[in-house]
């Protein structure tokens, strides 16, 4: 299956108001989706995505996990407590972002109740345009894709390194888009160096949001 093509993001931004009307009604459109047949079979929720409406700043991960599909909200398990942390040193909460999914539902593992699987190219293909409606509803100034499938599926290509594209801005449809490590590869690959990354690529973040950085923040994950 084709990736869909991005979204264009150059008519006037949704007031406030159209926004929430707008992400409810396409809420309920992912809630009755079937479409990956074996997942939706297996779900216990569409984990659709939370968060301010009005966001600056877009958070994009792979799909839900075990959490996730049980709570109905993203990024609430381990990585998820963990990219809550990294906001909290941002000086953001999960209130004033916007985080969604490349997919809505959690990858089926038949036969095995713990375990977490990438998900297919097919499936990304046809959940993601839920994902760019939430783009273009929300409109945010910067997106941060959250390991190496947030980033195929965003940028439509398959195979990507984040290891290699991390810290550089890429771009989605105009807005500026930065690839840095998934919270679950930093709980596995937990070291000041890969901490520091993520830091680093925050900081840019911040930056580019116009966000004042304290000589403290920036000197975080410096030393042991
Ligand atoms: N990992 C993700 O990519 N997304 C979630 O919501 C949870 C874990």
């Amino acid at each position: 299956m084709e990736p869909p093509a991005r979204p264009a993001l150059d008519g006037p931004a949704l007031d406030r108001a159209s926004k929430v009307a707008a992400l409810a009604a396409l809420q309920a459109k992912a809630k009755a989706c079937v479409q990956c047949a074996a997942i939706a079979r297996a779900r216990t929720s569409v984990v659709f995505g939370m968060g301010d409406p009005d966001a600056a700043l877009m958070l994009v991960g792979e799909a839900p996990g075990r959490d996730e599909d049980q709570q109905g909200e993203p990024f609430v398990g381990a990585a998820g407590q963990l990219l809550t942390k990294i906001l909290v040193a941002m000086g953001l909460g999960r209130d004033h972002v916007y985080i969604a999914n490349v997919l809505k539902c959690r990858p089926d593992t038949p036969g095995e109740s713990f375990g977490n699987r990438k998900p297919t190219a097919d499936e990304m293909a046809t959940c993601i345009p839920f994902l760019f409606e939430q783009v273009r509803i929300v409109r945010p100034r910067v997106i941060v894709a959250l390991g190496g499938t947030a980033l195929e599926g965003l940028l439509g290509q398959q195979k990507l390194s984040v290891t290699r594209m991390r810290g550089r801005w890429a771009d989605f449809a105009g807005v500026p888009l930065m690839p840095t490590y998934h919270p679950s590869y930093l709980l596995r690959q937990d070291t000041l160096a890969t901490k520091r990354e993520v830091w680093e690529d925050m900081l840019a973040v911040m930056d580019k949001l116009g966000m004042a950085t304290s000589a403290k923040q920036r000197a975080y994950f410096t030393k042991a």
